[in-house]
């Protein structure tokens, strides 16, 4: 997969950029690519020793970082934290809402609190975050907000429905939170990556809400993850709206999906997701 170029050392110098999901997979990535950029860093996750274990591997002292950690589940518990942030730093330029669970099961076999759970965390912990920054960004009138969503938040995935779900929700919402704010200079970027090699399969739900345990080839084939945190960063410099990373097949299918449902609704049971 080709490469971006490299970073404008300028757009990041002194930014406060914060990220969830940081203790593992793409947010981890996004953490190796941005440490030498100037940044100060804000690392949540719920497993505070293993931020702990990204801040050190990074080299990161306690000056550029703060680990925060957070249950995205407990969204009514993250209003608070942005001023954590502030009082730390002295600001937030942007936040990188990418912590998230992936589910392995057909509906059938999905019990009500799985789906609750998947939604409580991808949608309501995400959008809770930007919510409480909200204010602040209106305020000052500039911030941007990246959010993590999917290439099943552009087409239903087989033993994603609820994960595919949660992430065509994203959509909607930043959609619309983009269009409520433009006279706020508050930019949001939607980001939908493909398959990247990380550990989301064998951390994803099963139907009862235990863990799936295994890693799907799809991901073992998957691109790298610290390959999928350069392409993130270089669209945020670029304030792009949306950016696909994606291997050649998914590009297809998001082709086939746009253009010829009928076939796409044909191939895809077909496809090996699992
Ligand atoms: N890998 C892919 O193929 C792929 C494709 C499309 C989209 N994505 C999206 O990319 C994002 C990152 O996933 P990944 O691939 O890097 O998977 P990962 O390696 O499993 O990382 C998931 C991250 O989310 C955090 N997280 C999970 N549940 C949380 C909760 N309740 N509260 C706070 N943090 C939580 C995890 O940290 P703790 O366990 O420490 O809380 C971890 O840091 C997700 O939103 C995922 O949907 C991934």
């Amino acid at each position: 997969m080709k490469l971006t170029k490299g970073y404008n050392s300028k757009f990041w110098k002194d930014k406060v950029v914060w990220i969830t999901g940081a203790s593992s997979g793409i947010g981890e990535a996004l953490v190796h690519e941005l440490k030498d950029k100037g940044v100060k860093l804000v690392l949540s996750a719920r497993r505070k020793s293993e931020l702990e274990r990204v801040r050190i591997q990074a080299g990161l002292s306690d000056d550029d970082c703060l680990i925060l950690p957070l249950d995205l589940e407990k969204f009514t518990t993250l209003s608070e934290l942005p001023g954590l942030v502030i009082r730390k730093f002295g600001r937030v330029d942007v936040l990188i809402n990418n912590g998230g669970i992936s589910q392995r099961s057909l509906a059938h076999e999905t019990n009500l609190s799985t789906y609750q759970s998947i939604m409580n965390i991808n949608f309501f912990g995400n959008i809770s975050l930007s919510l409480a920054l909200l204010p602040y960004f209106q305020n000052k009138n500039a911030g941007h907000i990246v959010s993590i969503a999917s290439i099943a938040g552009k087409f239903g995935v087989p033993f994603r429905t609820g994960y595919s779900a949660s992430k065509f929700a994203l959509t909607g919402f930043y959609e619309a939170l983009r269009a409520e704010n433009t006279n706020h200079n508050i930019k949001i970027t939607l980001v939908y990556p493909g398959f990247i090699k990380t550990n989301i399969s064998e951390n994803a739900y099963s139907g009862d809400g235990s863990k799936h345990g295994k890693v799907d080839p799809g991901i073992e084939e998957g691109i790298d993850s610290r390959v999928c945190a350069k392409k993130i960063i270089s669209a945020i410099e670029m304030g792009k709206l949306e950016t696909v990373i994606v291997r050649p097949k998914e590009k297809f299918a998001i082709f086939l999906h746009k253009y010829f449902l009928g076939l796409f609704s044909k191939l895809i049971p077909k496809a090996k997701v699992v």
